[in-house]
This record gives structure tokens, C-alpha cells and sequence, in this order.
């Protein structure tokens, strides 16, 4: 049985932490320990390859550890129901998988909510008015390119979950989508834990 744990405030430690691609022949991360405790804005920076995108699904519970341990907020993930590790822990994979739908509902994650919930996470992640310029506005279909990296954002930011994780946020944008960007950090800044995973340039 897995019981709802208290409201986390965030501190994420993993403990020795190896783990595989699923079906994998080798690990691609060996032997991880990281404390990230809560109020920190980290950046994890390396090149092509290195296991940053491995780390973020081990992070969020995607791909499980086969030894060691990773603790959000003292508690094993694996503990963890899966559905409030998404309502705690943001993210922004680096292949975004959007879903076909409107904007709107890509941003909820395709939950019931409120308007104001997703033109709150809009306003976050800078693309209210982006969205606002739309022939149909937060009804549009879904699109491509950069702007779906920034619809990507605003869905990982939506509900302001204690935990964000964004992988490679910046790899497809313009000097707006930028710009919002860092807006969005400063914003998010003492409010939620930021994990950036950044390709070396
Ligand atoms: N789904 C997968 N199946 C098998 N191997 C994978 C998978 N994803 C990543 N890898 C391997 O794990 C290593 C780290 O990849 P990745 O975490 O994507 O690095 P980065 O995000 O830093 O570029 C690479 O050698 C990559 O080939
Ligand atoms: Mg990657």
C-alpha cells in the first residue's frame, strides 16, 4: 500500500545511486550522491552523453534506481505514489512529449483545474501573451519548435510544484523564449528547487 506522505518541501538526496535505461546493459549512472535541500537552484552542466537526461528520469521516479537510493524529502521515491511525485516534481524532459490537444490542456497535464491555474503557470513561464496572440488562444492544437518548449515549461511549472527539473530548457529558443526563461528562474527563485541540466557549449 502506498500512503499519501505529507506536502514535501523539496530536499532531494540520492545515495549511491546507480541505475540503467530500462533494458539497458550497463549502467549509465554509477554510484550518485547529490543533495539538492530545499530553497537550492543547482545547475548540472556537461556535455552530449554524460547522463543528465538519465539523472532527470531517475529524479522523477521514471527510471528506477537498481541500487542506492533516492529520497525526495527523506522518503524513498520507490514509496512514493506516482501521481504526486508528477504533482510535486516538474519537469521539463529534454524530448518534450507534448500530447495532441490544446495548449490549455497540456498545460494542466490534461487535470481538471481551474483557468487561473494554467494562465498562472502561462504567466511563470512567460508565454501568456505569446499564447494571448494566437488566433484561438489557449484552444489552439498544440504546435512545434521552440514555442513547444515554452507551452513545456509553462506544464512544469503548473501548480508550482516544490521540485523543478528542466532538461536542456534553453536548447531550442529564441531571444524571447530566452528571456522568459530567465525571467521564469528569478521568479521561481526561493520558491521551488530549481535542477537545471545544461549542455557544456
Ligand atoms: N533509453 C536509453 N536506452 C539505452 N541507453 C540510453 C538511453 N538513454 C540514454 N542512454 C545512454 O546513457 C548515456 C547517457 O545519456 P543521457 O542521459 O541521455 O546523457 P545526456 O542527457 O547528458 O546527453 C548515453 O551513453 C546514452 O547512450
Ligand atoms: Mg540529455
Amino acid at each position: 500500500m502506498k500512503l499519501a506522505l505529507p506536502e514535501p518541501t523539496g530536499h532531494l538526496l540520492l545515495e549511491n545511486v546507480t541505475a540503467l535505461a530500462p533494458g539497458g546493459p550497463k549502467p549509465v549512472l554509477r554510484g550518485i550522491s547529490i543533495n539538492i535541500p530545499p530553497g537550492s537552484a543547482v545547475a548540472l552542466v556537461g556535455p552530449s552523453a554524460a547522463g543528465k537526461s538519465s539523472l532527470a528520469r531517475v529524479l522523477t521516479g521514471i527510471w528506477p534506481a537498481v541500487s542506492g537510493t533516492v529520497r525526495f524529502d527523506g522518503a524513498d521515491l520507490a514509496h512514493w505514489n506516482p501521481e504526486d511525485i508528477g504533482k510535486h516534481i516538474g519537469y521539463l524532459p529534454q524530448d518534450i512529449e507534448l500530447f495532441s490537444g490544446t495548449i490549455a490542456e497540456n498545460i494542466a497535464r490534461f487535470s481538471q483545474c481551474r483557468d487561473e491555474q494554467i494562465i498562472e503557470a502561462a504567466g511563470l513561464a512567460g508565454v501568456h501573451d505569446m499564447i494571448q496572440k494566437m488566433p484561438e488562444g489557449y484552444n489552439t492544437q498544440i504546435g512545434d519548435g521552440g514555442q513547444r518548449q515554452r507551452i513545456g515549461l509553462a506544464r512544469a511549472l503548473f501548480g508550482l510544484p516544490c521540485v523543478i527539473v528542466l532538461d536542456e530548457p534553453n536548447s531550442n529558443l529564441d531571444g524571447a523564449g530566452e528571456e522568459a526563461l530567465v525571467d521564469a528562474f528569478a521568479e521561481l527563485k526561493n520558491k521551488s528547487v530549481l535542477l537545471l541540466l545544461l549542455r557544456t557549449r
